[in-house]
């Protein structure tokens, strides 16, 4: 059995990430793999209750946070912990890099409080104590907040974080470019801003360089 990889999906709202997971998981499927698509918060029923909370309603940052580690932990003991026991390819659109550039970066809540749900959250059976469940790469999709709400401008009606400023993004690309610089070999950046198939290729690319699809 093949061992399984956690694929990550980042970027700020607008950037194109998700547009790119079915790309993705086509390819990783002609060769071979099997593979979970899915995402945060959501991917099981009560995360994706979670997430109709979180998206929808106004809350304090500790409170958002709050919910999105729930809704992290009930989707990682019931659908990415099987998954990568089976041998499976998950690619997740978002996970906790996420919480630190949004709530961490945009809302600018506290990181130490963060690392401490983060530690308790991903800490699983199927991991030596002290270890955490982290993505096996994270494809950071990069796009200047202007040209991201340009894209947005006129598309569906905005949820709560799609409406924020321009400057609550650029804390947001902070946040996650500090998450990137401490954690390099986990992060591939891609230029967003790129023709969408230039984008993909990119992002296959990264996935090819781990060996995990031909
Ligand atoms: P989506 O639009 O990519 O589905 O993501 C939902 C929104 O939730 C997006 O605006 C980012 C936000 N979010 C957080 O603020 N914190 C998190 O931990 C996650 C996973 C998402």
């Amino acid at each position: 059995m093949p061992a399984g990889h956690f694929i990550s999906l980042e970027g700020i709202d607008g950037a194109g990430k998700s547009s790119h997971l079915e790309a993705l998981a086509a390819a990783l499927r002609a060769s071979g793999r099997s593979v979970v698509v899915t995402r945060e918060p959501g991917g099981t029923p009560l995360a994706e209750h979670l997430r109709k909370l979180a998206l929808g309603e106004p809350m304090d940052a500790l409170t958002e946070a709050l919910l999105m580690f729930a809704a992290r932990r009930d989707h990682l003991i019931h659908v990415i912990e099987p998954a990568l026991a089976r041998g499976d390819v998950v690619l997740c659109d978002r996970f906790t890099d996420a919480t630190f550039a949004y709530q961490g970066g945009g809302r600018g809540f506290d990181r130490n409080v963060l690392g401490q749900l983060e530690a308790w959250v991903q800490a699983v059976p199927a991991l030596a104590a002290g270890r955490l469940r982290q993505p096996d790469l994270t494809l950071w999709f990069d796009l200047a907040p202007a040209i991201a709400a340009a894209r947005l401008a006129g598309a569906r009606a905005p949820d709560k974080f799609e409406s924020q400023s321009v400057a609550f993004f650029e804390r947001v690309v902070q946040g996650y470019a500090d998450r990137a610089q401490r954690d390099p070999g986990r992060f591939v950046r891609i230029d967003a801003e790129q023709a969408r198939e230039a984008v993909l290729q990119d992002a296959l690319a990264a996935v090819r360089n781990r060996g995990w699809v031909a």
